[in-house]
């Protein structure tokens, strides 16, 4: 028994069992058409498999049921008899299986594009209305504060190219193997193309051999989901410190946060520490995948089945990540006061030495009197844009009256107009071009989201 239940896998693979109906029905046409069903036989088996299919619910797994596949030829002999038996014509569960994979993570795929797209439908529309009322941030590098204020379209920018990704991915997971058998291809004259066109599959598999045994589709929707959330635990971990008391940038709504059990005063950001910490979970699917695969010899081994734990899970992990996130996002609440009060005159010294480089400066000499400036501003107790024109005149002749103008922050963020800055035009020109990917993501994404 201990053994049975090891080499089992209906526990997970019944998530297939829709997947196996669709890629059942496609074959019984394949064998009508071969000459190996009469019409009548195919008719039978699609009647069957079509009240199969609507029975779901009602469908209960036997003991000896070993995975979806046999589970639903059981089901089908006891509706139909004994012609289900021929529904298995040259048709081996190497080919099945990873037929049934491929069917379900393309429609899985366009479900989680769609999540993926709304997520960042939802960070750009924050950030136009952002823009309305203007908020500067102060933004740091390596955590030490920068000197440039600057709204950002930051992280939607990286999940844009998660969104391609997993369309590029997809167009590789849309390839038929039905027909490959289990090693050598089908000796029937099934007619694979019919296959094709029966499953709406973008192309065939080449080679037998490759079609049953390589997973290099799941391998790479894994590392679509770990670098996903690469980017979307860096998001959270912006967020969570953004929050802190001591920022109090933003503020998580209570939907999305919990109170402390013991202190009163907390509010704690678990959906943003959740979608960090689940990233470890998805990179280690993905190795853990990877791993398996490595030096297994060609063809069909019994290690492949590792596969599907790996996507089901991960989906289901990606599934809700995606949606918690746009949650989170949608919800946000700005706290553009806090963020003002953030802001600095030493955050503007970069700017000091852009003023003397538009007098006809050379930039090294410019940084290096800006510096000279925040020495003495340091060294007299001041901040940086207390220095009287008279003490800036000591370190250039340069400086003049209009030096004013670079101690506005609004100036400041302006200045960058150059395609990707923090102009308000350049904020802007980002919006337009995310709206215009995520349109364009849309056309691409797949019409059959659902199976026939
Ligand atoms: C293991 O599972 C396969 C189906 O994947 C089945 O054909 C085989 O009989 C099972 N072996 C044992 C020892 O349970
Ligand atoms: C995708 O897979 C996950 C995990 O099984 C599931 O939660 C989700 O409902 C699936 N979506 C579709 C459209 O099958």
């Amino acid at each position: 028994p201990i053994m049975e239940k090891f080499n089992s896998s209906i526990t997970y693979d019944r998530h297939l069992w829709e997947a196996d109906v669709q890629g059942s029905k496609a074959y019984s046409r394949g064998l009508e058409k071969a000459g190996l069903l009469t019409k009548a036989e195919m008719d039978q088996i699609l009647h069957g498999l079509d009240k199969l299919r609507r029975a779901q619910g009602t469908f209960k797994l036997n003991p000896n049921d070993e995975d979806i596949h046999t589970a639903n030829e059981r089901r089908l002999k006891e509706l139909i008899g004994e012609t289900a038996g021929k529904l298995h014509t040259g048709r081996s569960r190497n080919d099945q299986v990873v037929t049934d994979l491929r069917l379900w993570m393309r429609q899985n795929c366009s479900m989680l594009s769609a999540l993926l797209c709304e997520l960042i439908r939802t960070m750009v529309d924050r950030a136009e209305a952002g823009a309305e009322g203007v908020i500067y941030i102060r933004s740091y590098t390596h955590p030490l504060k920068a000197p440039q204020p600057r709204p950002s379209t930051l992280h939607a920018v990286a999940l844009t190219r998660d969104s391609e990704r997993l369309l590029e991915v997809r167009k590789r997971i849309n390839v038929l193997p039905l027909g490959s058998g289990a090693i050598a291809g089908n000796p029937l004259g099934v007619d694979r193309e019919l296959l094709r066109a029966e499953l709406d599959f973008g192309a065939i598999t080449l080679n037998s051999m490759d079609a049953t045994s390589e997973r290099d589709f799941v391998a790479e929707f894994l590392f679509w989901a770990s670098l996903c959330m690469t980017h979307l635990s860096r998001m959270a971990e912006d967020l969570i410190l953004y929050g802190t008391k001591e920022f109090s940038f933003v503020q998580l709504s209570d939907a999305y946060s919990t109170g402390s059990s013991l202190m009163p005063q907390k509010k704690n950001p678990d959906s943003l520490e959740l979608i960090r910490s689940k990233a470890g979970r998805v990179f280690g699917r993905c190795a853990g995948l990877l791993m398996t695969l490595k030096g297994l010899p060609s063809t069909y081994n019994k290690d492949l089945q590792e596969d599907k734990e790996a996507v089901f899970e991960v989906s289901d992990t990606m599934s809700a990540v995606l949606q918690v996130a746009t949650g989170v996002i949608s919800t946000l609440q700005i706290h553009r006061e806090n963020m003002g009060r953030a802001l600095s005159p030493d955050m503007l010294a970069t700017d000091l030495a852009y003023y003397l480089v538009r007098k006809g400066m050379p930039f090294r000499q410019a940084h290096e009197a800006s510096g000279k400036a925040v020495f003495m501003a340091e060294t007299k107790g001041v901040a940086l844009n207390q220095l009287s024109l008279q003490e800036l005149q000591t370190i250039s002749p340069l400086f003049s009256g209009d030096v004013s103008h670079v101690w506005d922050y609004g100036h400041s963020v302006e200045q960058y107009e150059a395609l990707g800055g923090t102009a308000r035009s350049s904020v802007d020109w980002q919006i337009g071009q995310l709206r215009a990917l995520l349109r364009a993501q849309q056309t691409e994404s797949p019409p059959h989201a659902s199976p026939k």
